[in-house]
């Protein structure tokens, strides 16, 4: 049996942030409005028209801007915390990866009185959650169709909320929220959305046909695009295809998760603060050629439906040229992770059972650290 989920609700409009009165139309019958975002998302001004737009029509609107990446557990319930005490209707994720699960986490605790710490791992969410509205201003985590939201909890770990709660009530891809995205940032949370569709389409335990379509359109839009949104970052259509790829990414990898590559980039952020989308950089090539005794012909079928080549490594190439073509650092030691962090890094990686069982090749804890040292 194959279940394929995602958000109902999709609307793609550039410029349409600024009519967030009309975009919240049906959404809630309560004026009150909260918006979670960041401080460097807020000082951008994205939001500003849209803020003026909901308080010409009568809206209440708080704003909670102290979401940061990698949101620690501690934000996201003070941030539950404030919504409760605003007596929101409606809650809108406005930002990266980072603002959008904050929301959707917020949302949910502020909706039903389940504890944070019963939530971890799949399933255990339970909802219900206020109505939640969400905006990505990154083209990359694909986190607005998906049912997952990664928390940092104590120093350096990291954990997953996976629940069908988590859904977004609706969605806006604006592409003009991402034109001042910086070219480190394009290239990197690109690179993820790119990450997100190949281990889809190799997730061993619940890959489908509907995600498997999806994987494959969303790899075609991002690797044509990518490197000219890097290099030409007004260039409206392919800020716009990004945006697009990685959404379509997202609802792929909703369906059939994740694996070893963000297994062992999580370690990275979370010890490190090496963004997300780096890291999944960093260790994807590596990680391919590991899986490649069992992958092989997913990959080749995905070369060549983008035409790069017949083989699985047509594709590994076409990774590492993008790789190259996009600036993004190469090593653990461009990135100030030094060597004898491995084994803990190493360690934490094995931890991962929930991404860990959807790779095609069994990863063992001696073939992480030789990815590791592979790009130290
Ligand atoms: N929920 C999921 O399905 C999922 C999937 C992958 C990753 N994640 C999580 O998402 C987070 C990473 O998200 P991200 O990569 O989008 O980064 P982010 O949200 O952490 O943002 C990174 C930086 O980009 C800035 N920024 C955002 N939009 C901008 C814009 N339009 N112009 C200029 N600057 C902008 C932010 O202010 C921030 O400084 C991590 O916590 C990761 O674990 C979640
Ligand atoms: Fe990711």
């Amino acid at each position: 049996m194959h279940t394929f989920k995602t958000v109902s609700d999709i609307r793609i409009a550039p410029g349409g942030a600024a009519k967030l009165d009309l975009l919240i139309e049906g959404l809630s019958s309560n004026k009150r409005v909260a918006i979670v975002t960041d401080k460097g998302v807020r000082s951008l001004g994205l939001m500003d028209s849209g803020i003026d737009a909901l308080e010409s029509a009568g809206f209440d609107v708080m704003i909670f801007d102290q979401v940061v990446a990698d949101p620690p557990e501690a934000i996201m319930q003070e941030i539950a915390d404030g919504i409760r005490a605003f007596g929101a209707g409606l809650v809108i994720g406005f930002g990266g990866g980072s603002p959008m699960d904050t929301a959707k986490v917020a949302a949910h605790l502020a909706g039903c009185d389940q504890p944070l710490e019963t939530m971890y791992g799949v399933d255990n969410a339970k909802g219900p959650k206020l109505p939640l509205l969400l905006i990505p201003t990154t083209s990359g985590t694909g986190s607005e169709v998906t049912n997952v939201a990664i928390l940092t909890t104590g120093k350096t770990a990291k954990k997953g909320v996976v629940a069908d709660s988590l859904y977004a009530d609706r969605v806006l891809l604006d592409a003009e929220l991402t034109l001042g995205l910086p070219a480190s940032i394009t290239a990197a949370t690109g690179i993820d959305a790119m990450v997100h569709a190949i281990e889809a389409y190799t997730s061993i335990r619940l890959k489908n046909p509907m995600s498997d379509a999806l994987a494959l359109t969303a790899l075609r839009k991002l690797r044509n695009n990518i490197v000219q949104a890097v290099n030409e970052p007004t260039n409206l259509d392919a800020r716009n295809e990004m945006l697009i790829g990685a959404m379509i990414a997202g609802q792929a990898f909703s369906n059939a998760p994740c694996a070893a590559v963000h297994a062992l980039a999580y370690p990275l952020g979370g010890f490190f603060h090496v963004p997300h989308g780096l890291s999944n950089a960093l260790v994807l090539t590596e990680v391919m050629k590991y899986n490649q005794p069992k992958a092989d012909h997913w990959y080749a079928e995905i070369a060549t439906d983008l035409g790069v080549g017949q083989s699985g490594s047509a594709l590994v190439d076409e990774m590492l040229r993008i790789k190259d073509a996009t600036k993004v650092p190469q090593t653990l030691t461009e990135v100030n992770i030094p060597s004898d962090a491995i084994i803990m890094m190493a360690d934490d990686a094995m931890t991962k059972d929930r991404l860990l069982m959807n790779n095609a090749r069994v990863m063992t804890h001696e073939a992480v650290v030789k990815i590791y040292e592979t790009i130290l």
